[in-house]
């Protein structure tokens, strides 16, 4: 079987050729780094039209770079949610078109579940496991005990990591998008200067929250004095931020680890998912914990981590190999949760 997938929920215009055997027959991504840029942030009006744009041209260099007509095709899947709706309206219109075209099923998947089974896509992984999923959208402990069995141990009460590092990264006069950067900057800082809080340590539960380290980083340039910040200081900022997430994330992770073994005593995996993840000191510290809890520890590769559309044709498979397919009139939905269980996270704001 093989599907089309299309993610169009955020600034990457994406689209990709994956087979049920694993194969991956083209992964094509449009990154919108540079239309947003000058803005400090994704803009919603201009992500849509952008999408609108290059979809198409997308779509067509997938099936050409795959060898493939829309013939070969058994199923077109596109991300319906969560994320900005402009988006998110041209990709399933598209995907909607071409399986009205074709008489193909349709796959409305949500972008989380894209994320959520990556691991599976590059690894093969049995269910259960343990997700954590940190991005500019999302900071999440998810268990994946199956195909539409997701729980949600934990999610950020406010910002997500990835805005954090973007926020910081801006304060320091780094760029966008900052996380990268910080991590750049941090290389040669030191970590113990500056004293931020570790947001959540030690708390029971395992939800995250970053405002408060954001506004104890934006404390710490204003107490310095006045002037433009040294490199030493960026440098030293960036280090102490780094470590207050990665410590908190840890801490919050470490509790998710706990809650997951308490329900599976044997088996599992610690899989990480998400733009942030691409973070060495972070990672470095979810290897230990893996260790530490004798759970395998997933990171897929790079490219898979960050907003693909493998990842959506790889739910749209799982999916139509259990015949979950979705009709012509599924709606986008703007806000979409895994699990529908899980109460809203207090102060949570439009990101999902
Ligand atoms: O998954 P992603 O590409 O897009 C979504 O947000 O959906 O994640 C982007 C986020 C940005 O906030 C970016 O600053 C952050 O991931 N990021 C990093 C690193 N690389 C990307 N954060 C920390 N360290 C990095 N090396
Ligand atoms: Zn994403």
């Amino acid at each position: 079987m093989i599907v089309l997938g299309i993610e169009t929920s955020c600034d990457e215009t994406a689209a990709a050729i994956v087979a049920d055997d694993r194969r991956i027959l083209a992964n094509v991504v449009l990154s919108q780094l540079e239309d947003h840029r000058p803005y400090g942030g994704v803009v919603p009006e201009i992500a849509a039209r952008a999408h609108l744009k290059h979809l198409n041209g997308l779509i067509r260099q997938a099936l050409s770079e795959a060898g493939l007509g829309l013939d070969r095709l058994d199923g077109v899947a596109a991300t319906a949610g969560p994320g900005l709706i402009g988006g998110v309206m041209v990709g399933v219109m598209t995907a909607k078109a071409i399986a009205a075209a074709r008489s193909l099923p349709f796959l409305a998947v949500n972008h989380l579940e894209g994320h959520a089974l990556t691991a599976r896509l590059t690894d093969n992984l049995p269910f259960p496991y343990l997700l954590l999923l940190v991005s500019g959208g999302h900071t999440q402990l998810l268990e994946v005990s199956g195909i539409g069995d997701y729980r949600r141990l934990g999610t950020t009460i406010d910002d997500a990591v990835g805005e954090a590092f973007d926020k910081t990264a801006k304060l320091l006069g780094l760029g966008y998008p900052g996380g990268p950067l910080v991590e750049q900057a941090a290389l040669d800082g030191d970590p113990a200067r500056f004293p931020l809080p570790r947001p959540m340590m030690g708390r029971p539960g395992c939800d995250f929250s970053f405002s408060g380290l954001k506004t104890a980083v934006r404390q710490a340039v204003h107490a310095l004095p006045p002037g433009p910040l040294t490199d030493r200081d960026v440098s030293d900022i960036a280090a102490s931020f780094q470590q207050a997430a990665a410590d908190s994330l840890a801490d919050r992770t470490g509790r998710g680890v706990a809650m997951f073994r308490e329900r599976h005593p044997a088996g599992g995996a610690l899989v990480v998912a998400g733009g942030v993840a691409a973070n060495k000191v972070l990672r470095s510290r979810l290897t230990a914990l893996a260790e530490t809890a004798s759970l395998p520890f997933v990171a897929p590769p790079l490219p898979l981590c960050t907003d693909n559309a493998a990842m959506i044709a790889w739910a749209g498979l799982e999916r139509l190999k259990l015949g979950l397919t979705d009709p012509l009139d599924f709606a986008p939905r703007p806000r979409w949760p895994l699990d529908p269980d899980a109460a809203p996270a207090i102060g949570a704001g439009v990101k999902a």
